[in-house]
């Protein structure tokens, strides 16, 4: 594009067209040729715009800021950074973590066993895990819906048949499916550790109903999910002592994979991505001089025509 510009002014500039002015052709950036009104206006949308953008973070900040809850502090995941993968073995403890302990009250809808399979475990072990619960199928050649042990192919299976089940059996308060509880909560597993490990007496003047229990990570503070995490409360196949913080870190990294199963890859792609644009921005950066190298070298003289 400006190389056409310059083509075309250059062009211009080459006629004879006697006394050339000498502002025929402005190709500079720089804000030495404006007229008033174009500095005027461009200051104008720049302070406007920059004001509006400051309101905005205000009033987004004052919104954060009005809420009663604590904010969850962050800590340094091993899976955090543009180059870092899931640490397995902590996704295949959480996994356990979920299986003994939040798998009583929580769906886990949208991971399948076979999502399993290299992750956290090998295929015999996942198909092993899958055959250990029970699944509904059917109907079979009768019309008749049947129990038949999992495979690899099926969900995680709900622990309530429906929302009201759930509600029935949890004082009214529904138990939310935790595939995608990462991704959606404010503050992702930093949240989820804070909320798991938060459990505090309720301060003075607090009134809680029956069933529930104060949290200040929760909004509100009164949530009707019970502490769950207690020290030796699941039991690790690898021999990691099973404290309620390390319990809270494995399953909040199992929640995560959950919520992103795609982060491993994702983070692979980067380092390609990174490592292709660069070699084509050093081609594309020597193509660009060596266009303009002509147009930047070159050096227009005039020559009047004499009237005669
Ligand atoms: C005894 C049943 C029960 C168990 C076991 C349980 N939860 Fe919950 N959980 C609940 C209920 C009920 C709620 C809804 C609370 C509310 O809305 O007040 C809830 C809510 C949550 C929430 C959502 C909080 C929010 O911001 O809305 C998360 C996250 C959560 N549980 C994680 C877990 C994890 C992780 C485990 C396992 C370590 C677990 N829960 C075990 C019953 C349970």
């Amino acid at each position: 594009m400006a190389a056409a510009v310059g083509r075309i002014c250059g062009a211009r500039l080459l006629k004879n067209y006697g006394i050339v002015a000498p502002q025929v052709c402005q190709l500079s950036t720089s804000a030495k040729g404006w007229t008033k009104n174009r500095k005027l206006w461009l200051s104008t949308l720049g302070v406007v715009g920059g004001g509006v953008g400051a309101l905005l973070f205000a009033l987004e900040q004052s919104v954060q800021a009005s809420g009663t809850e604590a904010h969850p502090y962050h800590q340094p995941w091993s899976h955090d950074g543009w180059f870092k993968s899931f640490d397995h073995a902590s996704v295949r403890r959480g996994y356990e973590v979920y299986k003994q302990v939040c798998k009583a009250c929580h769906s886990l809808q949208y991971i399948a066993y076979r999502n399993l399979v290299d992750v956290t475990h090998t295929e015999e072990q996942a198909k092993a895990e899958a055959a250990e619960v029970m699944v509904k199928d059917g109907p079979d050649e009768e019309g008749n819906y049947f129990e038949r042990p999992g495979k690899l192919s099926d969900y995680f299976p709900s622990p309530y048949p429906n929302e009201n089940a759930a509600r029935a059996a949890n004082n009214g308060a529904y138990p939310p499916d935790l595939s995608l509880i990462v991704s959606g909560r404010k503050g992702g597993e930093d949240y989820i550790f804070a909320l798991l490990t938060g459990y505090v007496e309720a301060p003075a003047g607090v009134v809680l109903r029956e069933g529930q229990n104060y949290n200040p990570y929760f909004p509100g503070g009164a949530i009707s999910m019970a502490q769950v995490l207690f020290d030796e409360a699941a039991e690790y196949t690898d021999g990691t002592p099973a404290t309620a913080s390390q319990m809270a870190k494995d399953v909040a990294t199992f929640l995560r994979w959950c919520s992103e199963p795609e982060l491993d890859d994702r983070r692979l792609m980067t380092i390609k991505a990174i490592g292709m644009f660069s070699m084509l921005a050093a081609v594309v950066y020597y193509y660009k001089r060596h266009k303009w190298s002509s147009l930047k070298s070159r050096k227009l003289a005039y020559k009047p025509v004499s009237k005669k």
